[in-house]
C-alpha cells in the first residue's frame, strides 16, 4: 500500500498520492506515482460546496508541445500548478463577495497578497497556455509583424529584447509583450504573479518564466527554454489581441 506523500490542505492544494498507488495498484505514468494526469491526487475536500473559478481545458494534448515542452512538464504545470491556482482562489472567496467576481476584476482590484496572487496566476497560466501552439512559432505578419516593425528595427531585434526580459527577470516571473492605451506595443517582465491588466494595458502574449516552466526539461537553463519557446508561439493569437 501507498502513503500519503504530503499534507493534503486546502490552501496549499497539497499532493497526495494517486487513489490507484494507494490501492497498491501500479502507477504506470510516474515512477514517483504523482499521477496528475488522472487529477485524483487533487484534495478532493473541497467538492461539497461551489467553486466558481475552474480549471479550463489545455487547447491541445498535454503531448502537443514536444520536444519543445514534454508532456511531463505539462501534466505538472497544468495538472498541478495551474490547478492549485484554481483551488486556492475558491478556497479564499468561498462565502465572500469576491466569489461572484471576474478574474479580470479580481486581479485589478484585490489588494496585494493572496487573493490576487491566485486570481493572476490563474488569468497568467490560461493566457500562456493560449500564447503556445503546437507547429507554431516563426515570423508573425500583417498588423502584428507592423506593429513590431514599428517598435523595433526588425524581428530579430524584438526576438532578441523579448529574450533577454524573460531571462533576465529575477527569480519568478514572466516576460510579456503588451499594448498600452495608445496603441503601442512594449515588452515587459513582472515579477511572480504579475499581470499588465493590473496597470491597465492589454496583454498579447506571455512567457512563463517561473521554474516550474522548465525546470523538467532544462534544468536551470532558462535561456534554453526560452530559444525553445519560440517554436511555439501563436502569433494569431497576438494578432487577436492586439486586434481587441
Ligand atoms: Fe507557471
Amino acid at each position: 500500500m501507498g502513503h500519503i506523500l504530503s499534507t493534503p490542505g486546502r490552501l496549499t492544494g497539497d499532493v497526495v498520492a494517486c487513489r490507484r498507488w494507494l490501492a497498491g495498484a501500479c502507477c504506470v505514468e510516474y515512477a514517483r506515482h504523482l499521477c496528475w494526469a488522472s487529477y485524483e491526487n487533487v484534495d478532493t475536500s473541497t467538492e461539497d460546496y461551489h467553486m466558481p473559478f475552474e480549471l479550463p481545458p489545455l487547447p491541445y494534448a498535454k503531448d502537443a508541445l514536444q520536444p519543445h515542452i514534454s508532456a511531463e512538464t505539462l501534466d505538472f504545470h497544468y495538472g498541478r500548478h495551474h490547478q492549485t491556482y484554481v483551488t486556492n482562489l475558491n478556497n479564499l472567496t468561498q462565502g465572500k463577495p469576491e466569489a461572484s467576481k471576474t478574474l479580470e476584476e479580481l486581479i485589478r482590484t484585490a489588494p496585494e497578497g493572496g487573493l490576487f496572487n491566485n486570481a493572476a496566476q490563474v488569468w497568467n497560466h490560461t493566457f500562456y497556455w493560449n500564447s503556445m501552439k503546437p507547429n507554431g512559432g516563426g515570423e508573425p505578419s500583417g498588423d502584428v509583424a507592423a506593429a513590431i516593425n514599428k517598435g523595433w528595427s526588425n524581428f530579430q531585434a524584438f526576438k532578441d529584447a523579448f529574450s533577454a526580459a524573460a531571462a533576465g527577470q529575477f527569480g519568478s516571473g514572466w516576460a510579456w509583450l503588451v499594448k498600452d492605451a495608445a496603441g503601442n506595443i512594449s515588452i515587459e517582465a513582472t515579477a511572480n504573479a504579475g499581470c499588465p491588466l493590473r496597470a491597465g494595458k492589454t496583454p498579447l502574449m506571455t512567457c512563463d518564466v517561473w521554474e516550474h516552466a522548465y525546470y523538467i526539461d532544462y534544468r536551470n537553463a532558462r535561456p534554453q527554454y526560452i530559444a525553445a519557446w519560440w517554436n511555439l508561439v501563436n502569433w494569431e493569437f497576438v494578432a487577436q489581441n492586439l486586434r481587441g
